[in-house]
């Protein structure tokens, strides 16, 4: 398998990453984000969620954001739906690309979306339908594809008859979420090749967090394997209100750097990327999650 000489890279921050913040984040400082995160050349940025106020307050306000950004030609926002109200939700604030989200474990399903897997594929079925009429994109994410914060272990299979149906059903990729980030490069491996089996590898992205450490050991087996998408989050931000101790996504600093190492094209701009990461993270009052923005903004002194 010839490693991709191009990676998409799906910004997550200001939705994955910002999801846990228990303290209110202004729409303004949201705003900022975005537009800072597209002026840094990112292609792809998932703005915010549709869900439910109850499930993830800090979410409650992604109409606002939407409304507010500056919309740059090319590049696509995104928001999660889990359900058709959360579509019409984002129909409504002018969203064009939305993602669905599943899991591969009954358990996780359970806490973070409160049904079944089946159910949660079969509540899918009317937002695939109503996206199709509205010209609408729909991503589909799994989630627990290396492992469960309830369930422990998650086999392969598991994970690939999920994602089967989610392409199936319409996804026109499918993101496989190490929610717990336990994963290694082996397991990401026999992941790949088994869920390869059943969804072609340029329909697969890599959503990696890096709770222990890995993301970028997992990036770099993934590429291996031919995927050429990956999700990431400026400056680390965030984790899973439905997976305690989870921390953020991999840094999208530290993706950037092992791309760019590898002569992987991207068109995103380091020091802009370091930018953005930081004024959020003055904003949060956090140290920057990033161990490569914290070298580079050591050097620049
Ligand atoms: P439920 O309580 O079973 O929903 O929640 P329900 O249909 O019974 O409705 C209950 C109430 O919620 C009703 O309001 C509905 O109107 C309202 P009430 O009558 O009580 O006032 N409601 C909504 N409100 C706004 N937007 C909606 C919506 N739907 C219903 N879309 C539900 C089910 C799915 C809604 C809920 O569990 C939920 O919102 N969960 C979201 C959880 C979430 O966002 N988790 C984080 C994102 S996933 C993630 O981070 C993983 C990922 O990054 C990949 C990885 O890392 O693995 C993607
Ligand atoms: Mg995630």
């Amino acid at each position: 398998m010839n490693v991709p000489k191009k990676v998409r890279l799906v910004e997550v921050g200001p939705r994955d990453g910002l999801q846990n913040e228990k303290q209110p984040i202004s729409v303004a400082d949201k705003v900022r984000l975005v537009d800072d995160l597209t002026a840094a050349g990112l292609g792809y940025v998932e703005v915010g969620s549709f869900v439910s106020p109850k499930w993830v307050p800090q979410m409650a306000g992604s109409a606002e954001v939407f409304a507010q950004i500056q919309r740059k030609a090319g590049v696509t926002y995104a928001a999660l739906a889990p359900n058709l109200k959360g579509f019409e939700a984002a129909v409504e604030s002018g969203v064009k690309e939305v993602a669905v989200f599943a899991a591969a474990s009954e358990s996780f399903s359970q806490k973070n979306i409160n049904c079944s897997i089946a159910e949660s594929l079969e509540r899918f079925v009317p937002v695939m339908e109503a996206a199709k009429a509205h010209g609408i994109s729909v991503r589909g994410y799994v989630s627990c594809v290396l492992g469960c914060p309830y369930d422990g272990d998650v086999p392969a299979e598991q994970v690939a008859a999920v994602a089967a149906e989610l392409y199936a059903m319409g996804c026109y990729e499918v993101s496989l979420g190490d929610t717990i980030g336990t994963g290694t490069a082996g397991a990401t491996r026999h992941l790949i090749n088994v869920v390869g089996t059943r969804v072609p590898r340029d329909k697969l992205a890599g959503h990696f967090h890096d709770t222990f450490g890995q993301a970028v050991a997992n990036i770099h087996a993934s590429l291996l394997e031919g995927i050429a998408v990956f999700d990431s989050s400026v400056a680390g931000l965030g984790g899973c209100p439905y997976a305690k101790g989870a921390t953020g996504n991999v840094a999208t600093e530290d993706v950037l750097y092992l791309l760019n190492g590898m002569g992987i094209e991207t068109g995103i701009d380091m020091g802009k990327l370091v930018d953005a990461g930081q004024r959020i993270c003055a904003v949060l009052g956090k140290e920057n999650g990033s161990r490569v923005a914290r070298a580079i903004l050591a050097k620049r002194g």
